[in-house]
């Protein structure tokens, strides 16, 4: 380890293995990552066991995408000399803690969690498991196995971010103190949505990932939905009703006034507006693809960075459940030996 990381606080965050990420996730919660790197001692997950919740058919493809996100996380510049990565289902003591916490949480609160209402509705399923319905509680065993301070997270995440806090307070008061009651913390930009303006989703391929090509990227914007107001390149635009100005917004900042007005005076056209943004993304993404690459030839490295990761965070999980047992008598002092 780099530096004094057990006197630092402590964040947890991370992914659902579930494909490639995208530049939503970048806004939303990559860039608060790196950024919160040196300053904290961070916990990064990678939730294979809730990919299950809607993915259960799928596991044959759970490894390669976990491979895709540690190469999403190295690109952007999440670094394992600073940080700790891990998977959810190589560190069981977070399993033992969600038995534990599955008695703390009331199913008709479970029930009314709005973000486990719109994956389930989402996902098509007819009927909702045990473990989709209470996949926040596991959820908070992997905030809580590290006793985590922080937890940078999208803003759909803020519901489990709370019913954690209400596990921690109600494990507290119940046995004794051994949880912070972590805080949440939301990325500066709202969410970007996709170029067609919806929810960005991999099955509307309305989502620029990180590792697209050039050609791609040039391509998705190209077909991006602008002021359906505007047929002509002269007509006066709306770009609060355009989805490629909110990527200006987010990639094109010290720009984006300039096209604001030009598009208000018809001075700019949508298809010259779109080659402009797919070539500043394309400049945003050059040194993320390179990285990309580069890692993508050092298997050994990224088996030797989960390696280190899967034990680092075992030995704050098993501290975790050494203080869980004793708070709750079960660390059976007299029984075994
Ligand atoms: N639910 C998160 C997502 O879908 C992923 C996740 C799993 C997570 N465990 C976590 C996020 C713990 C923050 C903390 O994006």
């Amino acid at each position: 380890m780099l530096n004094n990381n057990n006197t630092k606080k402590r964040i947890l965050t991370g992914d659902r293995p579930t494909g490639p990420l995208h530049l939503g996730h970048y806004v939303g919660s990559l860039v608060n990552r790196v950024r919160l790197q040196d300053e904290y001692n961070c916990f990064f997950i990678i939730a294979d066991y809730q990919f299950l919740t809607d993915h259960l058919h799928d596991t044959i493809l759970v490894e390669e995408y976990i491979n895709e996100i540690i190469l999403d996380w190295l690109s952007v510049g999440m670094d394992p000399r600073k940080s700790t990565f891990f998977i959810q289902s190589q560190v069981p003591e977070i399993a033992e803690l969600t038995v534990i916490f599955s008695m703390l949480a009331t199913v008709a609160r479970l029930q009314r969690n709005p973000t486990v209402k719109d994956e389930f509705k989402a996902s098509g399923l007819r009927a909702i498991s045990y473990g989709f319905l209470g996949y926040p509680v596991s959820q908070a065993a992997d905030i809580l196995v590290v006793r985590s301070h922080l937890v940078p997270v999208g803003d759909d995440n803020l519901p489990h971010v709370e019913q954690t806090r209400e596990i921690a307070r109600t494990f507290n008061s119940t046995f004794s103190e051994v949880f912070p009651i972590p805080e949440p913390l939301v990325g500066k930009v709202s969410r970007l949505p996709g170029l067609d303006g919806q929810k960005m989703a991999k099955s509307r391929g309305n989502a620029i990932y990180l590792k697209d090509t050039p050609e791609e990227v040039k391509r998705k914007v190209s077909i991006a939905i602008t002021d359906p107001a505007r047929i002509k390149a002269t007509d006066i635009g709306h770009p609060d009703l355009c989805s490629v100005f909110k990527y200006y917004l987010a990639f094109v900042i010290n720009e984006a006034p300039t096209v604001e007005q030009n598009c208000r005076k018809g001075k700019i056209g949508c298809v010259a507006c779109k080659n402009y943004l797919s070539d500043k993304v394309n400049i945003f993404l050059e040194p993320i693809r390179e990285k990309r690459n580069y890692y993508g030839h050092k298997p050994r490295f990224i088996s030797e960075i989960l390696a280190e990761g899967i034990k680092r965070t075992g030995i704050e999980a098993k501290e975790t459940m050494r203080l869980v047992h004793e708070a709750m008598h079960y660390d059976y002092k007299k029984l075994l030996i």
